[in-house]
């Protein structure tokens, strides 16, 4: 997938569709790509297209299309950020399709859902997304969401990154290297647009960090905030290595005083 900044600016969580079947050849192309989606933590992640008809699915925040997309991942160690990684670049290759999504974790029918992914007792289905053409116009409800969430707007820069410890706010003009694939950083989808990532820059390391927002504790086996540190790290990702950054992934925690939990850094080699 190339030019991922331009797909990373133009997505945002498509709600309102415009009816049209998703073309066979699109349906292929997401099926090949899916097949070679790999995450930083090595876990797998397996897509299953699922017809709302045939399953009875429902969510009461999208129409126009029929067509959701699910991933099933092993219940195990990190395995919200590996989903969130992975599921984050099949959506952002869908949108350099043209192709519409939004993530759901929440306000959808899930038992439905999790019955169609035909899961392992081991297996998860953390979050789906439909599938679908974007309508011309947002359905007033999808416009409201937005608004009600103030989905268009993002924290600054300064309030989301630092420099070598959380007491120095990092500026775009002073992230240097870092400032391409931090920005993108900055416009991932997260869970109700809590923005939960927050990224410690050093020499030749970034840092990431989960910095809960109240009442977003991980719930039995589902942790959206955790998975919205995933979409973090693949946009992240991504985005320096199409820079020419030579980055490896690491879980080495830099013991930087903070009020937020350690997840993992990508270190230049
Ligand atoms: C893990 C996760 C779960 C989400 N769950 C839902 C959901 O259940 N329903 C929904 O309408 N949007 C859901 N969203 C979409 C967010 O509300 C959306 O990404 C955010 O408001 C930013 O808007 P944007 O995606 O248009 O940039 C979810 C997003 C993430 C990352």
């Amino acid at each position: 997938m190339n030019n991922i900044k331009e797909h990373i600016k133009n997505r945002r969580s498509v709600r309102s569709f415009d009816g049209r079947e998703l073309a066979k050849t699109d349906i292929e192309k997401l099926t090949s790509f899916a097949k070679t989606i790999e995450n930083p933590y090595k876990i797998p992640v397996d897509f299953k297209f699922m017809n709302a008809k045939e399953y009875g699915l429902s969510c009461p925040v999208t129409v126009g299309t029929e067509l959701f997309i699910g991933g099933k991942i092993k219940y195990t160690e990190n395995f919200s950020v590996a989903f969130g990684y992975s599921f984050e670049a099949l959506v952002l290759y869908a949108q350099s399709l043209g192709i519409g999504t939004t993530w759901l974790g929440g306000t959808m029918n899930r038992a439905a859902f999790e019955n169609a992914m035909e899961m392992d007792d081991d297996q998860v289905m953390p979050c789906a997304s439909p599938l679908g053409y974007p309508a011309k116009k947002m359905s007033l409800r999808e416009i409201m969401m937005r608004k009600s969430i103030k989905a268009d707007e993002r924290f600054p820069f300064e309030n989301l990154f630092f420099d070598s410890s959380f007491d120095t706010p990092l500026s775009k003009e002073r992230a240097g290297k870092w400032r391409d694939a931090l920005e993108m950083v900055r416009l991932s989808p997260s869970a109700v647009n809590k923005q939960p990532w927050r990224v410690v820059v050093s020499e030749n390391a970034v840092h990431f960090y989960l910095k809960r927002s109240k009442g977003f504790a991980r719930t039995s086996k589902l942790d959206m905030q955790m998975i919205d540190i995933g979409i973090a790290l693949c946009h992240f990702d991504l985005t320096a290595k199409e820079g020419n950054l030579n980055i490896i992934f690491e879980q080495n925690d830099p013991k930087i005083e903070s009020d937020a939990e350690y997840i993992a850094s990508y270190r230049l080699t």
